[in-house]
């Protein structure tokens, strides 16, 4: 049994200072945090869910520019929003922000809400996204971690410990967020965790939660993202023509277009395919 992390005032105090006073010197101008348009920011939340910042950067502008408002993206066709997403990978994401853009003009009179239980509701969208995006839209005080937060947190509170969980991290969260400025606070604590994985050897290792995304090349993963540009350029194509293409087994190409189906990416129509 391990005991709780005690955070006195003047700890909190310490922590908030020293985390302020690095994102004053150092902290990242970045496109969606000069923005306060709450669909901006949701888009470029989903982006970094899985994406590193710096692809997001060459993205985020074009996705904004082809598709400006939740009226624009809810009614585009998939194929043209795949082709923006090329290059993001987790294509399901691009089919994720458009349902949320249908359910928002559908069920909200076309505005983001701005309740925390209104936002998990949308698809693709778990608890930490939806509080990311309820912090960073509408500059919410609520308590969220992710991969650079809990680096930060397990450096600070839990540096002689292995395993640790974010349900150990998630209270020390609750207790040090900067209510007056919940926005710029989470800003701060992730440049941070950026700058401590650069300096230090990667603090989330500790984390219980640690994921090392496994290798894209000759991933399943890499599979579905090359059927998706195919079906992107190659409209109606039989599953013959997809092998061909590809250039790898028919069972690898099969049992990632039976998978991408069920994700509803891709619909076989006769014996025909298309996104
Ligand atoms: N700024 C706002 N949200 C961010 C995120 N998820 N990652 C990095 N920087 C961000």
């Amino acid at each position: 049994m391990v005991s709780p992390v005690h955070l006195t005032p003047a700890t909190v105090r310490v922590f908030r200072q020293k985390i302020y006073r690095y994102y004053r010197q150092h902290g990242r101008t970045l496109s969606w945090r000069k923005t306060r348009n709450p669909y901006h920011i949701l888009v470029s939340e989903v982006m970094l869910q899985q994406t590193q910042v710096e692809r997001v950067a060459e993205k985020y502008e074009e996705f904004i520019s082809a598709f400006p408002d939740f009226k624009t993206l809810a009614s585009a066709p998939l194929r043209k929003i795949l082709q923006v997403w090329q290059g993001m990978g987790y294509n399901r994401r691009a089919l994720y922000l458009q349902k949320i853009a249908q359910a928002v003009s559908d069920n909200y009179n076309g505005k983001l809400p701005r309740q925390l239980d209104e936002l998990i509701k949308l698809p693709g969208i778990g608890k930490n996204t939806a509080s990311a995006i309820a912090a960073f839209a509408f500059n919410k005080p609520v308590a969220f971690i992710e991969t650079n937060i809990r680096s930060v947190f397990i450096h600070f509170f839990f540096c002689d410990r292995d395993s640790v969980r974010d349900n150990e991290i998630m209270p020390l969260v609750e207790k040090t967020i900067d209510t007056e400025n919940p926005r710029k606070w989470y800003y701060a604590l992730m440049d941070y965790g950026v700058m401590l994985k650069k300096t230090h050897p990667n603090p989330s290792r500790k984390s219980a939660h640690h994921q090392k995304q496994g290798r894209f090349e000759g991933s399943n993963r890499q599979v579905r993202g090359r059927i998706i540009k195919v079906l992107t350029e190659n409209p109606n194509i039989s599953e013959a023509a997809i092998i061909k293409r590809l250039g790898i087994s028919p069972e690898g190409v099969k049992s990632n277009l039976d998978q991408l189906q069920k994700e509803e990416l891709i619909r076989k129509k006769g014996n025909k395919f298309n996104v």
